[in-house]
This record gives structure tokens, C-alpha cells and sequence, in this order.
């Protein structure tokens, strides 16, 4: 059998995990869905569902992909037979990472018109006033919704097919580090704003009262979405790891750098949004209403701009890598597929699956919410159903199997082989046993007002 690729180093393998969980989620998608939640309290759960729910699924799922050196379903196959119901877990991820992909692109496609509109000079001398404009006439356009998810997708095929160690594992090596920069600077601004205190207030305050029944529910699959959990990806991602490189590090470090971004995202955009008296639960135009107007006011958009929504494309880049990996990855270890054609047919069925996702903003049938079952566009419908539904099942599939059926000297050797964290390990166990697939179950009880 042919080895199996690695990553270079543990470094490595934390700047490429940490590439597939920081993204759009933490820039683009905490903040808004913060603001649709009313602020404070459903951050709070969030922190919560991270710490205790979140954590310990990535160290199973890690765990699971480096054991088997497999995939998905086939790490699944050789833990439990071929013909095992635990297989389904490792189909739904698939599942799950192809529909996340298929609108994912359609943001990370805004974000390169931004960059675009930056560098061209397009957003120079920006009124706050024509902020929203700019946005819903990208939203609402078929032609430049297709235009950018394509070339989105057909980038993201390009770094996959390369192989994943050397390209993803380079320049994540610069570019994370850029991005978090840039993201202190634009932070070191927004502290200056009037707008400073009441975001502070909005995002740490405890304003319970605009928390729904679907707001945990909410929560918890936001802390799936944002640590790219439940489908997959950190089990494909983990299946590159080698046995020297203690897990248990590098997915604490994984999951803090990814919640400090995601609330440092609410922190720069928040007190633009109450600075200029802009509407906290503004959907999914928050962040590029609400930069291009900071910006301008520094009077630096262009250079500033094209930084900004750059890193932002290059952070979805590396999230929609580690999607479409889930993928090919799949068609590679299992049908026996070469990695170029595997690459190649799953980012082009990405692709045209996104189409509705890109048409959604627009007057077109997929944007009325008639099509939709509830009531939601197919983009919000699809986002809807896999961060909040799917990735959570995933990942009670994920701890229920490690905590209950995986052979106990594999999975100890798994979780302390590498690692100084040892005095973890029973804890890490009672949670996956007992409290993750209790909460997980809560939550949807309560998400469908059985409870
Ligand atoms: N974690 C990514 C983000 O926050 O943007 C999105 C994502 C990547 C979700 C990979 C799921 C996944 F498997």
C-alpha cells in the first residue's frame, strides 16, 4: 500500500486546521448571526458549545482520522466492518461538506468582487449612505454571483489538486498570520469609535431577551460550522498527521485562535455598525456594508480594502480546501480515483450545485422562498439545514462512536500518544460519553419546541 502524504511538521498541521476553521465563519457569519440573535447571551452559549461540546468532538475527530490514516467512510469501514450503520456517519459528512462548499463559495465570490472593487478604486471617497447600495446590487446580481462562485470554486480545485502538504501547508504559514494582523489593526480602530462600548456591551452584555427557542440551536451549529466540525474535514485533516504530534495541543490551540478571530470580527464590526446608526441584525451583508464605511473613513480603502477582503478570500480558501479534500479524498481512498480527476469532478459538482445558492439574492425563483420548505431561500435554506442540523448530527455520531464503540487501547494510544495533556483524558472521555450527546440532543429537542 502506498504511504500516506503528512504534514511537515505539528506547526504545520495547526496552521492548516486552523486554515480550514478560521474563514468566512468567524468574519463574515458570527458576527451577523450574533446580530440576528440579539448579542450577548448567544455569544455566551456559543463560548459555552466550544468549549464543551465543540473541543471535544475535534480531538475524537482528529483522533479517528489519524488512527485510521483514512477518510471519512473509510476510516469508518476499518473501525467498525463495511457494512456497519456507523459508515452513515462518515456518508453524512460527506453530504454535509458538499452542500457547505456549494454556497460557501457564493460568499467567499462577494468577497473577491470586494477585493476587486477595492483595488480598481471603486471604493474610494465611499459615502456611508452608498455602502448598502454597492452590496445589494452584487446580492441581487445573477451575472457577477455566478461569475465570482465560479472562479471561487475553480481556485479552490486548483490548490486541491496540487496535493495538500506543501501549497495549503506554505501559505498558510503567511497568510494566517497576515490575516490576524490586519485584524489587530482594523481592531486597534474600532476601539477609537463612539460606537466602542455599546458593541461591547452588545456582543459581552447578557441581553437574553432577543434569545429564540432556535437560538441554541443557533449557537451550536455555529460552533460546528466555525471549528469545521461533523463532517469530516478535521478527520480527513487528522488522517494526514503523524503519530509524534500530540492531538489534544494542537486542537485546544486550534479552537482558541478560532474564537479569538470570531470575536475579534464582532469587535471591529460592531462599533462600526453602531457608529454610523446601522442595524445590527443586517443578515449577511454586515461585513461588507460595514468595512468598505470604516475604511473610507480612514480614508484607505484602496490599499486598506484590497488587504482586508484579500486575507478574507484567502481565509475562505483554505476552509473550502479542507471541504472539497473531504471529497475528493473520498473518491480517491475509495473508488480509487486519481486525486486530479477526483478534484476535478467534485469541484465542478460543487460548483454547479451552487448555482441556485449564487441565483438566490436575486428575483429568481430560488430567492422567493417558495421554493423553500421553510420559508427561507434556497442559500439560507441549505445553510440552515447543514451548519444546524447536519454537522451537529455528525458530531453526536462522531462522539457516540469514539466514546462507546471504539476499541479503548486505540483510542487512549490515539489521545496520548504526542501529548503532555494525559490527566485530560477521562474527562475528555466523560464528556464525549454523557454531556456532548446530551446537549446535542437538548438542543435540537428544544430547537423543535419538544421541550
Ligand atoms: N470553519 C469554516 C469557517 O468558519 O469559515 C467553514 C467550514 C470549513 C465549515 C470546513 C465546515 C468545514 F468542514
Amino acid at each position: 500500500m502506498k504511504q500516506r502524504t503528512h504534514w511537515e511538521s505539528r506547526v504545520g498541521f495547526v496552521l492548516a486546521a486552523s486554515g480550514s476553521a478560521v474563514g468566512l465563519g468567524n468574519i463574515w457569519k458570527f458576527p451577523y448571526v450574533t446580530g440576528e440573535n440579539g448579542g450577548g447571551f448567544f455569544v455566551l452559549v456559543y463560548l459555552i458549545c466550544v468549549a464543551l461540546v465543540g473541543l471535544p468532538v475535534m480531538i475524537a475527530e482528529i483522533l479517528i482520522g489519524r488512527s485510521t490514516q483514512n477518510s471519512p467512510v473509510g476510516a469508518f469501514k476499518s473501525l467498525s466492518g463495511t457494512k456497519s450503520p456507523w459508515l452513515s456517519i462518515g456518508y453524512l459528512g460527506l453530504f454535509s461538506s458538499f452542500i457547505i462548499l456549494s454556497f460557501y463559495s457564493v460568499v467567499a465570490g462577494w468577497s473577491m468582487h470586494y477585493t476587486w472593487l477595492s483595488v480598481s478604486g471603486q471604493l474610494a471617497d465611499l459615502k456611508p449612505a452608498e455602502a448598502e447600495p454597492i452590496f445589494d446590487q452584487l446580492f441581487q446580481s445573477t451575472r457577477m454571483n455566478l461569475f465570482w462562485h465560479m472562479i471561487f470554486i475553480g481556485l479552490t480545485v486548483g490548490v486541491v489538486f496540487k496535493g495538500i502538504s506543501k501549497g495549503v501547508e506554505r501559505w498558510s504559514r503567511i497568510l494566517m498570520p497576515a490575516l490576524f494582523i490586519m485584524m489587530l489593526i482594523l481592531l486597534g480602530k474600532a476601539i477609537f469609535m463612539d460606537g466602542f462600548s455599546q458593541a461591547f456591551q452588545f456582543v459581552f452584555g447578557f441581553n437574553a431577551l432577543k434569545f429564540s427557542s432556535t437560538g441554541a440551536l443557533k449557537a451550536l451549529g455555529q460552533a460546528f460550522f466555525s471549528l469545521s466540525l461533523g463532517m469530516g474535514a478535521m478527520l480527513t485533516y487528522g488522517s494526514y498527521l503523524r503519530n509524534q504530534d500530540g492531538i489534544v495541543e494542537a486542537s485546544v490551540t486550534i479552537s482558541i485562535l478560532d474564537t479569538a478571530i470570531a470575536l475579534i470580527s464582532s469587535l471591529i464590526l460592531f462599533p462600526i455598525i453602531f457608529s454610523y446608526g446601522m442595524e445590527p441584525a443586517a443578515g449577511p451583508g454586515l461585513v461588507f456594508i460595514s468595512i468598505p464605511i470604516a475604511l473610507s473613513q480612514m480614508g484607505s480603502t484602496t490599499i486598506f480594502g484590497t488587504l482586508f477582503f484579500a486575507l478574507l478570500v484567502f481565509a475562505a480558501l483554505t476552509s473550502a480546501i479542507s471541504m472539497l479534500e473531504v471529497s475528493a479524498s473520498y473518491l480517491i481512498d475509495e473508488k480509487k480515483w486519481t486525486r486530479v480527476r477526483a478534484t476535478v469532478v467534485a469541484g465542478l459538482a460543487a460548483g454547479l450545485f451552487g448555482i441556485p445558492s449564487a441565483l438566490s439574492g436575486g428575483n429568481w425563483i430560488f430567492g422567493s422562498g417558495l421554493i423553500s420548505l421553510i420559508g427561507k431561500n434556497w442559500f439560507d435554506s441549505l445553510d440552515y439545514l447543514a451548519s444546524n442540523w447536519m454537522l451537529p448530527l455528525g458530531g453526536l455520531g462522531i462522539a457516540i462512536f469514539t466514546a462507546w464503540r471504539m476499541n479503548e487501547a486505540l483510542r487512549s494510544k490515539g489521545f496520548l500518544s504526542g501529548s503532555n495533556l494525559r490527566i485530560f483524558y477521562k474527562i475528555w472521555l466523560l464528556l464525549l460519553k454523557f454531556l456532548v450527546p446530551i446537549a446535542i440532543v437538548l438542543i435540537f429537542l428544544h430547537a423543535i419546541n419538544l421541550i
